[in-house]
């Protein structure tokens, strides 16, 4: 057994940030991370992180984009912190040896982005990510906060309390994968996810391998809330064969969207006629498949996207790394043809249900980062508000969770830090709608949470340790059944045929009883490879269980919606409904089933009211 006072799960931007924050407050902390940090996602973003930094830009204007672009599903608080904190941590990291670009007069450079209405989104090239990763990771190394890379985290070790709001998580179970070992992490202070995306749910992703929402998985299985499940974000530009993402950046430098008859079609067939390519997410990916679906696209499948016309040195300057990828990925040189592009996922607005301090419903859990829901989201997320989310709600909860007060100096206004997480308001059992999950995996549920209430720390640890290793066993034990690579393939399969873009009644019910037919062979799975060193088969076939968990929340939720809101449109309801539809998403692992309820977006800022306005580009 393992003991620290916080213990970190996963090592990307919000990871590493919320190991820093809680080792400044003088924590023992571990990050526990299945891969090495520096290949952790974040290390894929590329266009940047939005700041107001400059005159003539103000934190107000950011919240304001911000809430437009989420379609007014973002509550107000947490979007108004978000970008308060902003750009003290962006500026935290240029003292940290960040090596952003610059304009020529030495300042940080800024770049416009989608649904921006200010140019607020710094950036270092086109690799923002990969330079933010190994500036946090080089203050987790100076720190000499211990670090458990390749350690995969298969568990929560909470109480079994009825009630999740009474339960307490006490640690994590992880499996070393150099060697097999598994063993119990007690954390004396608290556990933070930060476990990042679940884009492996689809088959044509920007997202890593890794990206099987391990968090959000283990969490709605402990009894915490998940919210906004059902909203998933499409980017614009992704490279066909392989999902791979070309930055927004470019479309912030100025590159072109052509369809197949070389018209410029966010303008000429009226999508966003002032924005253009620099309208949000939702409005360009819906754009490009329409053009596609109405026979305009190229080889009924893709768009251009040309940048040649920026000219070779501002190319080379700004966005050398997509010049590697198109060239690398596709085959396609940058600088003298257009870029073939379509959406593919790349980003969860929703996940686990957390107030500003990443704390959740249950005592001394706490997430961040893209598995979390502070809800500063919403329906639809612009670019460049992903990196933020991670440093801002990071620095946070490292601080909260290793006991810390957080500076109440930072925040110039309003009341941003007392949000409340587990608000009930009409909960919908969903085999009253239908919707019954019907006999779930043996694995699976909150149910199966260990220890009880009257169980420590430590006990609570070794009960899940040991009802782990089981799991494990059987597993490599079991001689034959199914492969968890089929199941997982007709997963992604389904949601990225039905769970799309484009959302109908019809094709979400199919996705539904598609994952539940999976969950269904899933219980027979088996590990064909029987070793315990690096048993990537091993991991993998964990993981699916995640896979499938989270698919099945994602489609309950959008079956549910019947409105159009930012990223979630729905064919047979084709308008946003803001009498009904002005509430979160929320599902909770009950008494062996997803149960869905409601509560109400919070649209009250400190600074103003954000009244939900028609929305367009
Ligand atoms: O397009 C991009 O560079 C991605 C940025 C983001 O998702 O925030």
């Amino acid at each position: 057994m393992y003991e620290h006072d916080v213990v970190v799960v996963g090592a990307g931007g919000a990871g590493l940030r919320a190991a820093i924050a809680a080792q400044e407050q003088g924590a023992d902390v571990a990050l526990v991370t299945k891969l090495h940090p520096v290949r952790s996602h974040t290390g894929a973003a590329e266009g940047g992180i939005n700041a107001a930094l400059r005159e003539g830009d103000s934190w107000e204007d950011h919240a304001y984009d911000t809430m437009k672009g989420s379609d007014y599903l973002g509550d107000a608080p947490a979007v108004e912190t978000l970008c308060q904190d902003s750009p003290e941590e962006v500026i935290q990291l240029e003292h940290w040896g960040m090596a952003f670009s610059r304009d020529d007069d030495g300042r940080v450079s800024q770049r416009p982005f989608g649904g921006l209405s200010f140019p607020r989104t710094t950036y270092a090239g086109a690799e923002t990510g990969h330079h933010l990763l190994h500036t946090l990771y080089e203050q987790v190394v100076k720190r000499g906060i211990e670090v458990y890379d390749e350690w995969y985290v298969s568990d929560l070790a909470v109480t079994a309390e009825d009630d999740p709001e009474s339960r307490s998580c006490h640690g994590v179970v992880a499996y070393d994968i150099k060697s097999g070992e598994l063993a119990g992490f007690v954390a004396r202070e608290g556990v933070v996810l930060a476990t990042g995306g679940l884009g492996q749910v689809y088959d044509h992703t920007t997202n890593a391998v890794a990206n099987t929402g391990d968090g959000v998985a283990m969490a709605y299985r402990a009894g915490v809330p998940i919210e906004d499940m059902e909203m998933i974000q499409f980017h614009p530009t992704t490279l066909p064969s392989t999902g791979v993402l070309i930055s927004e950046g470019v479309r912030g430098e100025g590159g072109i969207l052509y369809n197949g008859a070389d018209e410029r079609f966010l303008f000429e067939h009226g999508y966003a006629n002032n924005a253009g390519e620099l309208a949000s997410r939702d409005v360009v990916s819906r754009a490009e498949l329409t053009e596609v679906n109405e026979g305009r696209g190229i080889e009924d499948e893709y768009v251009h996207l040309d940048m040649r016309h920026l000219g070779e040195e501002r190319i080379t300057d700004r966005l050398e790394n997509i010049l590697h990828l198109a060239e690398d990925f596709e085959g396609v040189d940058g600088l003298s043809e257009p870029m073939p592009v379509k959406p593919g996922q790349h980003y969860a607005m929703g996940g686990v249900e957390t107030n500003e301090h990443g704390e959740t419903v249950v005592s001394g859990l706490y997430a961040v980062g893209e598995c979390a829901c502070a809800s500063v989201h919403g329906s639809n997320r612009l670019g460049g508000n992903a990196l933020p989310e991670l440093i801002v709600f990071g620095a946070r909860a490292g601080c909260h969770a290793a006991g810390g007060e957080f500076d109440p100096a930072r925040i110039t206004v309003g009341e941003t830090g007392d949000s409340e997480v587990g608000s009930v308001e009409s909960p919908v059992a969903l085999g009253e709608a239908g919707l019954s999950s019907g006999d779930v995996a043996a694995d699976g549920g909150a149910a199966a949470a260990p220890g009880g209430a009257a169980v420590g720390p430590d006990e609570t640890v070794q009960r899940t340790v040991e009802r782990e290793q089981a799991r494990v066993d059987r597993l490599l034990t079991k001689e034959d059944g199914v492969n968890h690579a089929e199941v997982r393939a007709d997963v992604q399969e389904t949601m990225t045929r039905n769970v799309n873009v484009f959302r109908e009644e019809e094709g979400l019910k199919t996705a539904l009883a598609d994952i539940r037919e999976a969950r269904e062979r899933y219980q027979d799975v088996y590990v064909s490879d029987p070793s315990r060193t690096f048993n990537t088969d091993l991991i993998h076939t964990i993981e699916t269980r995640n896979v499938l968990d989270l698919a099945e929340a994602i489609t309950l939720g959008a079956l549910a919606r019947d409105e159009f809101r930012g990223a979630h449109w729905r064919k047979e309801h084709q308008e946003r409904k803001d009498d009904e539809w002005l509430r979160h998403t929320m599902l909770t692992w009950t008494d062996g089933e997803p149960r869905l309820w409601y509560k109400p977006v919070v649209l009250e800022g400190g600074s103003r009211a954000y009244e939900p306005s028609s929305r367009s580009y």
